[in-house]
């Protein structure tokens, strides 16, 4: 430190302060973070800044101050001498302000839409309280402006051979889209320097960060007020992997809150760009003059890596994402195009020789024509698919996809990194028309040939070819043909003219058009975007508005009304659904998620939200065997189209199913009542255990959960002590959860020992075999037997409620009860059984059924008809074929070893426990349960794009029990994620 500049006597002497300043890392100044004995904190600044720079400042600061500002910024305090600065020896000067609490932005743990947005509207609440403000110093030359950018074209060869073009392209996009701009755009003194390090964040409950303060008023001057955002953008876009998103979010807040003009936002990539290069100079600069000081390094590297991506952004795109982020037409030309096509309505020669019989196709993720993943997943049956949906129809045309979310991009070999998890393009931007190979391409227009290429990959457009029009002054736009044979290309010449109604291409079969079914992709661009012979055909949903813009729905160039390609399908989107329900379903059924979702389709382990998004399914047991399997949906559908009728008839399925369902049981479980669901399921068994015993009361688990009706409510400690409830019934007794006790089976004995002094002798002791309310508690070795033996000795039944963890769950045994080596009186089933097709059953001994036999009628008017038959067969049939019961013992000891080795990295994970795929991770700190964050998780984990959930009567268990489908590579997808969230809180 100069021997001027010793901080804690400046404090003594100017501030009457006595503390221990901690100096910290910055480019020019020395600066102190003070905290005083007294207390306060405060930051003193000791600069050799010229003093009409400081008073810069220190107005700036005094200005902000009085703005009534919803952030903190730095306060000038004023010394014992009633000035706000302290002239030291040597020349140089210090001043004190107060500090700006909060955590650093380059520190915060979540840096997401909400804090990008936040960060925008500071910016711009900034620039509104700095305009009218001026300053004589702030009119200075300096490096850090954007506007006097080309300074550092003087140093381009201190930049080795990669980075050179790198930085000539910026000064080109300088020179061709801001330095003519800049003389007529808004002009103030800028903060211009809102970067990581000096922008201050705070959390919210729910876990956001939001941008709380900022300060170091050392690089204001008077510059283009849109820089005041470059410079925020150049950062905030940093490490992204997808730059133009976040820097969208920012423009967003911005705009709300100080709002942009068109000239500015033309010019601010290449703004940000301005920005970036100066970073990268200032970088190369400092580490020619002083090798060993990092912080001056501290953002080159990403500064490079982004410049890398951004080089591969087409200046227009950014612009366009710019422009809606202002809630503009993205695209400029679109208004023309539209202008053009709507008023002067030209009249355009057929583009194929669509005859007046056609059919709208519908792709969508949702369509049901389009049906289950298999029909699209392989390309021959896709092929078969397509052609069968117009033979049945009898047509030979099918049209449409223009804005259609398409579930066929969702592939991994799709996913591409978001922002926020993995993200798919899945919004098609062109039109397609679906015929036979070979079908002729004309012309609509006249035109010239742009380019041509054959685009060979898999899925992609094969031959494709670019035609440019230009019908009238001021109007250039392209249309673009996808999907063509190979002869197509070989009489082309780009530049060559073509006219209206010329024959250009024709229809390429799947072999050569990118192994799709034969089909013309047709799609209109207002900008090529520097592509040659090829072109995005489809884009981000929440792109969707720019890429409508820029590629107008075709239909109107094949003199098709507007519209008419559309599906007629409702789709209601997830508002108006939510708005339904509202009006019309009970309001106790809640939804998922803070934002709720709204699914279309799903497969195997996966669900399809609306646009088109995949999320990794960790939680739902019902579709026990994969989502949509096809053999389950393959025995439903032609059982459903042949009979579906009541027990009362003599059937195969019925007997079939019973037959092979009591094979899985040990004996002597081998009678069968076939119900709906797992509710009705425990009603009946406990009908059973009361008729066959004579008795009334039931000894149940605590925290548990049987059913939605009034009997499995009463046994429900979940329900009747939770929210709502009206406590325990008199013929309910619990047992206490046995993860409070350190002796559980003796717990268990006294709590049955009790009872019997109490003369209660219970029908029947009801469990899950793993509890899954009570938080995935697996009982501990010997428990149930312990249990039975009491409850069978004065003559009780022993009920098992399998309806979660039954069907080889478990892995180790088929059904869970066998872990523990008990065989049960009733055993209950339920949700996987069907995979999703309500069935449940109650399967007892020989001896229950009699007893239960008094001659009332026992009939189930739906339960075990042949179509529950049928699910429930295939779903044992796939269990076996597939071996899922292996798989899920396998993938769940992988998994749990997983978990565990996060456990040792993460605190919060107090346990991990389970069996198979069923396992749950106990988040508790201290003996804190963390419900909070447990929450934060599951909200987060669904963001990235993996659906879980809590339970437990603390809601702090995760539990995870997927579609027994979910293998390996899923389970690391999990708890890679989780470890990532983890790291969050
Ligand atoms: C253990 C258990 N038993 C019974 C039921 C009730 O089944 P259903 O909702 O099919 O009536 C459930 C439902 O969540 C359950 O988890």
């Amino acid at each position: 430190m100069p021997p001027f500049a010793d901080a804690t006597k400046i404090l003594e002497a100017y501030y009457q302060l006595h503390a221990q300043p901690r100096q910290l890392e910055g480019e020019q100044d020395a600066t102190f973070e003070v905290r005083p004995t007294g207390g306060g904190a405060y930051c003193l600044k000791i600069t050799h800044a010229a003093p009409a720079l400081v008073d810069l400042q220190l107005q700036m600061m005094q200005r902000l101050e009085t703005a009534g500002l919803p952030f903190a910024t730095p306060k000038p305090i004023l010394n014992n001498e009633g000035t706000h600065i302290c002239p030291l020896p040597d020349g140089a000067t210090a001043y004190l302000t107060t500090w700006v609490p909060g955590t650093l932005y380059a520190k915060a743990k979540l840096k997401d839409a909400v804090l990008r947005e936040s960060l925008g509207t500071t910016l711009g609440q900034l620039s509104q309280a700095l305009q009218g403000f001026d300053h004589p110093s702030a009119h200075r030359e300096m490096r850090w402006d954007n506007n006097q950018l080309p300074w550092v074209a003087q140093h381009l060869e201190r930049f080795d051979a990669a980075q050179r073009p790198i930085v000539e392209q910026g000064l080109g996009y300088f020179q061709e889209y801001a330095a003519p701009a800049l003389p007529h755009l808004r002009h103030s003194v800028n903060y211009n320097d809102a970067n990581d390090y000096n922008l201050m964040t705070e959390r919210d409950r729910d876990g956001h960060y939001r941008i709380a303060g900022l300060f170091d008023f050392g690089d204001a001057v008077h510059t283009a007020t849109i820089n005041e955002l470059a410079v925020a953008l150049a950062y905030a876009m940093m490490e992204q992997p997808d730059p133009a998103g976040a820097a969208v979010e920012v423009i967003r807040g911005y705009h709300q809150a100080f709002p942009l003009e068109e000239a500015e936002v033309a010019a601010l990539p290449a703004l940000v760009w301005a920005r970036l290069l100066i970073s990268v100079t200032v970088s190369t600069l400092n580490q020619q003059a002083a090798p060993d000081r990092a912080y001056l390094q501290v953002s080159n590297h990403a500064a490079w890596a982004l410049l890398q991506r951004l080089q591969g952004i087409p200046y227009n795109l950014l612009h366009y994402h710019f422009r809606h982020a202002c809630g503009w037409e993205p695209c400029p030309q679109a208004t023309v195009f539209q202008d053009w096509i709507r008023e002067e309505q030209p009249e355009f020669a057929p583009v194929s020789p669509i005859p007046e019989q056609w059919r709208q196709m519908d792709l969508g993720v949702g369509s049901l024509e389009l049906g289950n993943n298999r029909n699209f997943e392989d390309e021959y049956r896709f092929e078969r698919h397509i052609q069968r949906i117009m033979e049945e129809d009898g047509v030979e045309f099918g049209l449409g996809g223009y804005g259609e979310v398409r579930p066929f991009y969702t592939t991994d070999a799709y996913q591409v990194e978001g922002n926020s998890g993995p993200r798919w393009r899945t919004v098609h931007l062109g039109l397609d028309v679906w015929a036979a190979a070979g079908t002729p391409v004309f012309a609509p227009l006249d035109g010239r040939v742009h380019s041509f290429a054959d685009n060979a990959a898999e899925r992609d457009y094969g031959p494709a070819i670019i035609l440019e029009h230009t019908p009238r002054e001021g109007l250039t736009f392209y249309t673009l043909y996808g999907h063509l044979c190979r002869e197509s290309l070989t009489q082309l010449e780009v530049g060559m003219p073509i006219q209206k109604g010329q024959r250009i291409a024709t229809y390429g079969a799947r072999e050569v058009n990118g192994n799709w079914p034969p089909h013309l992709h047709f799609q209109v661009l207002l900008d090529t975007l520097g592509n040659q012979g090829d072109f995005p055909g489809v884009g981000f949903p929440d792109e969707w508005p720019v890429w409508r813009s820029l590629c107008p729905n075709p239909e109107l160039l094949l003199n098709l009304p507007e519209g008419s390609t559309q599906p007629k399908r409702v789709q209601w989107d997830g508002k108006t659904i939510q708005q339904k329900r509202q009006a019309h379903i009970g309001p106790n059924l809640s939804l998922s998620y803070q934002q709720p979702l709204h699914m279309v389709r799903a497969f195997r382990h996966y669900l399809y939200a609306a646009d088109g998004r995949r999320y990794l399914d960790t939680v739902n047991n019902v579709p026990h065997v994969g989502h949509q399997h096809p053999k389950v949906v393959e025995a439903v559908q032609q059982q459903a189209a042949v009979l579906n009728t009541n027990t009362r008839y003599l059937h195969t399925e019925l007997a079939r199913y019973a037959e092979e369902l009591t094979a899985t049981l040990p004996e002597p479980l081998s009678v069968v009542y076939f119900v709906t669901s797992g509710s009705e399921a425990n009603e009946l068994a406990l009908r059973m255990a009361r008729t066959a015993t004579g008795r009334n009361d039931i000894l149940a688990m605590d925290g548990a959960y049987h059913g939605h009706t009034s009997a499995t409510i009463d046994i429900s400690a979940y329900k009747f002590n939770g929210k709502g409830g009206s406590g325990q019934p008199p013929r309910t007794h619990l047992m206490p959860l046995f993860d409070q006790s350190e002796q559980p089976l003796e717990q268990a004995k006294a709590r049955l020992e009790e009872l019997s002094q109490h003369n209660i002798h219970p029908a029947a002791f009801i469990s899950e075999s793993i509890l899954s309310c009570g938080g995935q508690l697996v009982p501990p070795p010997g428990y149930f037997q312990t249990v039975f033996e009491a409850i069978r000795s004065i003559g009780g039944l022993c009920i098992m409620d399998e309806v979660q963890t039954g069907f080889g769950r478990a892995g180790e045994a088929f059904w869970a009860f066998e872990l523990q080596g008990v065989v049960p009186d009733i055993v209950v089933l339920g949700k996987p059984m069907g995979n999703g097709f309500p069935i449940g059953a109650v399967v007892c001994t020989k001896a229950v059924a009699e007893a239960f036999d008094t001659g009332m009628e026992f009939f189930s008017t739906f339960g075990g008809n042949p179509v529950a038959c049928a699910a429930g067969r295939a779903v044992l049939q796939v269990i076996q074929e597939e071996g899922l019961q292996d798989k899920a013992r396998l993938t769940g000891q992988y998994l749990m070893e997983q978990l565990r080795q996060l456990q040792q990295r993460q605190d919060i994970i107090a346990e991990v426990r389970g069996h198979g795929l069923f396992l749950g991770v106990e988040l508790s700190q201290n003996g804190q349960p963390k419900a909070r964050e447990g929450a934060y998780i599951i909200n987060r984990m669904r963001a990235m794009g993996v659906l879980m959930s809590t339970d437990g009567p603390q809601h702090n268990v995760l539990k995870i029990k997927p579609p027994l489908s979910f293998g390996m590579k899923e389970a690391d997808q999990l708890s890679e994620q989780l470890d990532t969230i983890l790291k969050e809180l």
